[in-house]
């Protein structure tokens, strides 16, 4: 959640977002605590304690935390490693699809939530991102590839996570629920966008061999978006759901 361009989509989640005073929040796969950061700036002076958590803590050495933001390494495919109604707020961003047991996550979820708590989830849906460009066939392969292939650090992966985790979260009936999208729309592909950051990640189906897109598929998808910023084409688009749940 750094690049800049992610700044839209943390504003709308921060308009869905209301901390009592002196705040206990928790970010579930945290990754660099980015979304933490941005958080204790927009409501500084309401957290009184902010955790991030994560499967690994090879990205904590990169961030720019401090007091009040803790990180701690856990594994939320378990039993949270948290007491009981310990927090007004819990966040997560894409990291659900990770996770196989998805009921105990989000029934954990509820157990360390205070009652009349918040969470809020993010998903990104990985199977509506579109980019712009001449070859549709091979932009469309490219992009479902992505979507569809596990990367060995997850352990479980589910490209329509976006429109599911209303339903996962919902049918609980442990939160009063509500969803919606916000959609990150770029039209240039430079270094620093999300459209051109993540045109880099998919790099690593080919890298890592995995027989979802040969290095020529790749290299002939790249030249398919610079040429479309040339032309004026590019459009790349993300859409994120926006779950958020009260606990009752
Ligand atoms: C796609 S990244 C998203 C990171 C961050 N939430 C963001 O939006 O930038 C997924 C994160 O979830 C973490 N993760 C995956 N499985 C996990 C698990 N079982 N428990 C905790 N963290 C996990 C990964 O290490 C990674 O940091």
């Amino acid at each position: 959640m750094n690049n800049i361009k992610i700044s839209t989509l943390n504003k709308a989640i921060f308009e869905q977002i209301d901390l009592p005073d002196n705040a206990v929040v928790a970010d579930l796969g945290c990754k660099d605590a980015g979304f933490l950061v941005g958080l204790q700036q927009a409501f500084h002076d309401k957290i009184q304690k902010a955790i991030g958590v994560d499967i690994t803590d090879k990205w904590f050495k990169d961030v720019k935390y401090k007091k009040p933001i803790k990180l701690k390494v856990m594994d939320c495919s378990k039993k949270l490693k948290f007491p009981d109604n310990s927090f007004d707020f819990v966040f997560s961003a894409d990291m659900f699809e990770c996770v196989s047991d998805k009921e105990l996550l989000v029934s954990e979820i509820h157990r360390i939530l205070k009652p009349g708590g918040t969470v809020i989830c993010v998903n990104c849906d990985w199977e509506s991102i579109a980019y712009n460009g001449e070859n549709k066939a091979l932009i469309s392969k490219a992009l479902h590839a992505y979507a569809v292939t596990k990367q060995p650090w997850m352990d479980d992966l589910d490209s329509w996570i976006g429109r599911r985790m209303y339903g996962i979260f919902n049918k609980s009936k442990l939160f009063e629920s509500s969803v919606s999208v916000h959609n990150v729309v770029e039209t240039e592909y430079k270094d620093g966008f999300l459209g051109f950051d993540f045109s880099k990640d998919i790099a690593w189906l080919f890298e890592e061999n995995t027989g979802a897109l040969s290095k020529e598929e790749y290299d002939e998808f790249i030249k398919n978006l610079e040429l479309a910023q040339e032309n004026g084409s590019y459009i790349f688009s993300k859409p994120y759901y926006i779950y958020k749940g009260i606990r009752i």
